[in-house]
């Protein structure tokens, strides 16, 4: 396998969707003039003030004008764009209270206000964050040839936390990074130009995006001292550019950090020496970083140190955090990703799925309310498909937050076309009827479900240093669509897939409709080639990419499908090791049913011979050969549909992205070849209609 990961150390990256371009339409142009060719603030405060550049430049961009920001003369306001927070006077005077009443405190209004003499558009919120969204928003609206005269928007983000986790080493590294190494840390430091971690504030902020994590959940070596003042000073430089754009800076800790930086025996979080040293610290940081946003915690899981070293709950250890943070309106993020990775799981009812809800669920209840549980979408580790995970709607008294990995671990690391967005929105829209029909994922990650203030959206980041942020130009897709989801997970994903297409490479009809096409279609085929009916896993191990039937690192204790001569699949129903029992009952009694059960989903939660037939009349088997050649030959429709837009997009995008679908391909084939005949050898049953299998 050949990773390609270009460098490109001299040549300028691209900015994604905020590559403006010129507006050609001078009938647009004449109609949209008036409203914006001037700019008035009515509060110069230094984050409106970005607000408006960000603005002013974006204008120039798109429209080649240079309106001036006007900050303490506000004629009549015959023409231009308006900008302030609700409750300021003059903004009052164009907001009717039902409408102030309607923005959120990080949502937005924008509206135009036109009359004979007037020609004005009124961007208000109650914050700063809001502001700057709703400028993103405005310029979005303006490059997609809105019509301004009736403009009227009120956008409040459903989900309070909007947090993309960096996987960042401070040697520069990045785990599971598929882009180049990081834009945040090289060689033990932090990066002193703040150049690019300003644009990339941009690029989150235009998706609605208001936290980030930037160092890895593994936290090692110099990573455990960023809590410290070593780092601190320059951390608050970063966190400023992000305040900027509305984004709070948390960090990843090391649950043991008393014991590594503080020189303290124990890390028991019942330890007063080691409450007081967390509080010290906390307190420190926020001398530093004023409204610094929290702790990310991986504790007790793939040999990070936690609670359990000490007989102590993981309740324990998040609410010692908790409290530590409660002072300065911090919170404490715990990862719900804990399992024994060195179990023998050829023992029948041991089942690595259920580890979450065992680990969990006997603690609803017992966080404080600025603990927020950080739960990944499926019960096992990102796979190319899984099942919810339970604990949404097994943990009820509990703030969460729902874990997507935007970076492509296990669906092609970036070589491999897979937009995301179409699985994510199945899982959001996963009812989980623990208050009946109707409790959907969506609901208890936006809070709404059980009226609670922390809840939430965490992407693992796909973007490195690489000239287009994320090595596959169209994986910018992805972390668009986190951004878009999280800010409201009620949108359709075409329609999010749309306006990505549409803002980065324009509204050319053929562009729009085959790219969308690839979009939506890429993970069904990525699925089809690798791992369907829910198998999951099958990846060489380390690295994880390229198949390996029974590869992965502890496979020492079995494989994951089990898979026999005449079987494969694990039994997890009631009967088998009784995951399913975790689910309520409208699930268990589907999942429980070989009948019943998803299809996609057949061989998570079954154990089926390859005899048996599926809903179409195929047996497993030949399913199993079908899927794997139609799925490497889909991969030529996406080349297909790819090659047919030659001369409509940016040469260097339109190269990158065909040679990457060219290694797709290669790859895909790998993958069909080696699953195939892994199945054939092991149950001796020829393809029906007598393809190549390489025995
Ligand atoms: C996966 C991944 C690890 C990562 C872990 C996590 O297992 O392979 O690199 O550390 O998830 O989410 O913590």
């Amino acid at each position: 396998m050949k990773l390609n990961q270009r460098k490109d150390k001299n040549t300028q990256y691209t900015m994604c969707w905020l590559d403006y371009k010129r507006c050609e339409d001078e009938n647009y142009i004449n109609k949209v003039l008036p409203f914006i060719s001037n700019i008035y603030i009515v509060e110069n405060n230094y984050y409106i003030r970005n607000a408006a550049l960000e603005l002013k430049e974006g204008l120039r961009s798109v429209f080649g004008i240079d309106p001036i920001i006007q900050t303490n003369s506000y004629p009549d306001f015959k023409q231009g764009t308006v900008i302030g927070k609700l409750g300021n006077d003059v903004m009052e005077r164009f907001i009717s209270k039902t409408e102030r009443d309607k923005v959120a405190d990080e949502g937005f209004l924008i509206k135009s206000v036109t009359n004979d003499s007037k020609s004005i558009i009124v961007l208000a919120a109650k914050s700063e964050s809001g502001i700057i969204y709703g400028v993103f928003e405005l310029i979005n609206r303006l490059r997609l040839k809105s019509d301004l005269s009736s403009l009227n928007i009120i956008e409040n983000p459903k989900a309070a936390l909007r947090i993309i986790n960096h996987w960042d080493n401070m040697d520069g590294s990045i785990e599971r990074g598929y882009a180049g190494d990081s834009i945040f840390f090289s060689n033990g430091r932090i990066k002193k130009s703040l150049k690019r971690i300003k644009d990339y504030a941009r690029l989150l902020a235009s998706t609605g995006i208001n936290g980030i994590v930037i160092n890895n959940v593994n936290v090692r070596g110099k990573a455990v001292w960023l809590i410290t003042p070593k780092f601190l000073p320059q951390l608050s430089e970063i966190a400023e550019i992000f305040r900027l754009y509305g984004i709070k800076l948390y960090l990843s800790i090391n649950f043991a950090s008393p014991i590594y930086i503080g020189g303290l025996s124990t890390a028991d979080p019942l330890d007063p020496g080691v409450i007081r040293w967390w509080q010290d610290t906390v307190k420190m940081i926020y001398t530093y970083i004023p409204d610094f946003g929290g702790f990310l915690v991986k504790a007790d899981s793939e040999f990070n140190p936690g609670p359990y070293v000490y007989g102590r709950s993981h309740a324990d250890g998040a609410n010692m955090l908790a409290k530590a943070l409660l002072p300065y309106g911090g919170i404490v993020i715990w990862r719900a990703f804990v399992y024994n990775c060195l179990q023998d799981w050829r023992d029948t009812k041991t089942d690595r799925a259920k580890a979450a809800y065992d680990n969990f669920k006997p603690l609803d209840g017992k966080f404080l309310d600025n603990v927020v549980l950080q739960i990944k979408y499926g019960p096992m580790d990102f796979q190319v498909r899984e099942p919810v995970s339970p604990l949404f709607g097994g943990m009820e008294k509990t703030n969460q937050m729902i874990e997507f990995q935007i970076t492509q671990e296990y669906t092609g690391q970036q070589i491999h076309l897979c937009y995301l967005g179409t699985l994510w929105k199945e899982i959001l829209e996963f009812d989980t009827y623990c208050k009946g029909e109707g409790s959907y994922v969506k609901r208890i990650v936006d809070g709404s479900l059980f009226g609670r203030k922390y809840c939430g959206f965490a992407g693992v980041s796909n973007i490195g240093n690489s000239i287009n942020w994320t090595g596959h130009d169209l994986a910018q897709a992805n972390l668009w669509t986190f951004g878009r989801l999280a800010w409201d997970p009620d949108r359709s994903v075409e329609d999010i897939a749309k306006e990505w297409i549409l803002l980065t490479f324009g509204d050319d009809k053929k562009v729009l409709e085959n790219i969308l096409w690839m979009l939506l279609n890429s993970h069904r085929i990525y699925e089809k080639y690798t791992t369907p009916l829910g198998l999951g896993w099958m990846v060489n191990p380390g690295h994880h990419y390229g198949p390996n039937p029974e590869g992965y690192e502890y496979s020492k204790w079995g494989t994951y499908h089990r898979a026999d001569t005449k079987a494969i699949g694990v039994d997890r129903t009631s009967k088998g090791t009784g995951y399913t029992l975790q689910y309520h009952s409208h699930w268990q009694e589907i999942f429980d049913d070989m009948e019943k059960c998803p299809e996609e989903l057949l061989l998570f939660f079954h154990r089926v011979p390859y005899t048996h037939r599926l809903k179409s009349g195929k047996t497993l088997i030949q399913f199993m050969y079908d899927s794997h050649f139609e799925g490497a030959d889909e991969v030529d429709v996406l080349i297909q549909k790819w090659e047919e837009l030659k001369g409509k997009i940016d040469e260097n995008i339109f190269n990158r992205v065909s040679e990457r679908l060219k290694m797709q391909k290669e790859h895909a084939i790998e993958w069909r070849d080696v699953i195939n005949t892994y199945f054939y050898r092991k149950t001796g049953i020829p393809d029906e209609k007598g393809r190549v299998i390489y025995p």
